[in-house]
């Protein structure tokens, strides 16, 4: 090239991904062979670089030379928020704070924040799986992504905008709020495919029926959903109201941010996780032995090519079950519903709030908008269902009770509902607020 401009043509094209990776369909005895290498290579690292994997390894006994087969792993400790909080803020680093070229943090409603890290390597990483995730539901270069996860600290945004660049597609970075707006950029540009929380695409779909415009009618036919549990009966919901096709993207800072699994649109049947990057385990949320597949428990993580903070046995709190891989071979993990600290327990049930979502949803006149209220009264515990009638309809008293009774035959729960108002529940713009407890405080004897 002469001169100082160059042709359109000479510009530097960054690598586009081409398609499903090769190692998406390699047998299960290629994969397990490479996660056995990169296993090795993460102990060895962690070890090596983080005082923190060096002291739980020697406590525990262990040594990564102890590692030869995967069955090993477990032997190795896991890893809490509450090793990543004690190392605040970079004290789980692996590499020199100079390698480091991104730093994303947890909101931390408690204590103080989750830091994360990024070497140059494992942006690459993520910008790739995270394109992985979006050809896997669909999204193909040059489509339009309206992309609606919040940018920022936040992992959503970023992530699956670079993912969506590396992809190919061109990217419309809105962000979380402003939801008029939401309505009139979707209207305006005509994207095909939009990424946002899926409480935050209720209320999309709300303010298109404020507008007078018809949801199905718009040119979004893909939705990609996750950062928070939701189930099929809101997949159903969201499906039908914009005529789309509605899939899993499940992640977590910790692990690298969106794009740890994603569903395949030909399937639908629970993420599948990539796991040639991130090695899953599943284990018992109270003694921690580890299941085999196919056995419910608390999904479990080892990251296998990061650089920056590696995470060995990583307690997600997130409950599911290891499934054999459908469109791909690599395993499928079952849509997460609850995680172990959303769980409540009123009046000695178990309940999570997704499993309320599945039965209001069953209601033709209730909407996905809803948040449970736990009280104390004397001795008791109380759960109130506060949600939405759809807009303009009567004979909610009746609904109110039909719902009281699904939910005590349901999960064995005696609930009180309240029908609100269309527009009255809080709107989240990313993750939902499902509960609001009032107990604590309250005189507990
Ligand atoms: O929520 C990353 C993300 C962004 C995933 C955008 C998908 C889309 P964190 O803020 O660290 O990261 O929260 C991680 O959110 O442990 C789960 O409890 C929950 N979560 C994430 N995806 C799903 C999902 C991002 N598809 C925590 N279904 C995780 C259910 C999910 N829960």
């Amino acid at each position: 090239m002469q001169g100082r401009f160059r042709r359109l043509e000479e510009s530097p094209r960054p690598q586009l991904m081409a398609g499903l990776d090769r190692i998406e369909t390699a047998s299960r005895d290629e994969i397990a062979a490479l996660q056995l290498d990169r296993l090795a290579w993460t102990l060895r690292h962690a070890y090596d670089h983080v005082p923190h994997y060096r002291a739980a390894f020697t406590a525990a006994g262990v040594h990564p030379d102890d590692f030869r087969t995967l069955g090993d792993l477990n032997r190795f400790p896991f890893t809490t928020k509450q090793d990543l909080r004690a190392n605040y803020p970079f004290g789980m680093f692996a590499v020199p704070r100079e390698k480091i070229l991104r730093i994303h943090a947890s909101s931390g409603t408690t204590g103080k924040p989750t830091v994360v890290g990024y070497t140059a390597a494992d942006l690459d990483t993520w910008a790739l799986v995270a394109a992985r995730s979006l050809y896997a539901a669909g999204a193909r270069p040059g489509m339009i992504l309206h992309n609606a996860y919040g940018y920022g600290l936040f992992t959503g945004g970023l992530g699956v905008h670079y993912g969506a660049e590396r992809l190919g597609m061109a990217v419309v970075p809105v962000s979380g709020g402003m939801t008029e707006r939401q309505v009139q950029l979707i209207a305006d540009f005509q994207p095909e495919v939009i990424t946002v929380t899926p409480s935050y695409m209720l209320a999309i779909l709300d303010e298109f029926h404020r507008q007078g415009l018809d949801p199905a009618a718009c040119s979004l036919r893909i939705g990609i959903f996750g950062a928070e549990p939701w189930t099929n009966a809101m997949r159903a919901e969201i499906e039908a109201g914009f005529g789309m096709d509605a899939v899993d993207i499940y992640g977590l800072s910790e692990v690298i941010g969106p794009g740890v699994a994603n569903e395949c649109i030909e399937t639908k049947d629970g993420p599948h996780i990539w796991e040639d990057h991130f090695y899953p385990e599943v284990v018992d949320p109270g003694t921690g032995e580890a299941l085999p597949d196919g056995s419910p428990g608390e999904l479990v993580f080892t990251s296998l090519t990061k650089e920056a903070m590696p995470v060995i046995r990583y307690r997600t709190r997130d409950l599911t079950r290891l499934l054999p891989g459908t469109a791909r071979t690599m395993r499928r993990m079952e849509r997460v519903t609850g995680r172990s600290d959303d769980m409540l327990i009123v009046r000695g049930v178990n309940l999570f709030p997704t499993q309320i979502e599945e039965q209001l949803l069953k209601s033709p006149i209730l909407t996905g908008h809803y948040q449970l209220v736990l009280t104390r009264e004397g001795r008791m515990d109380e759960i109130t269902v506060h949600v939405e009638a759809r807009p303009g309809i009567d004979g909610t008293v009746d609904e109110a009770g039909k719902l009281v009774t699904r939910i005590k035959d349901t999960i064995g729960l005696t609930a009180r509902v309240v029908i609100e108002a269309s527009g009255t529940i809080e709107r989240s713009l990313g993750k939902a607020r499902r509960v609001v407890d009032k107990r604590s405080g309250l005189d507990q004897s």
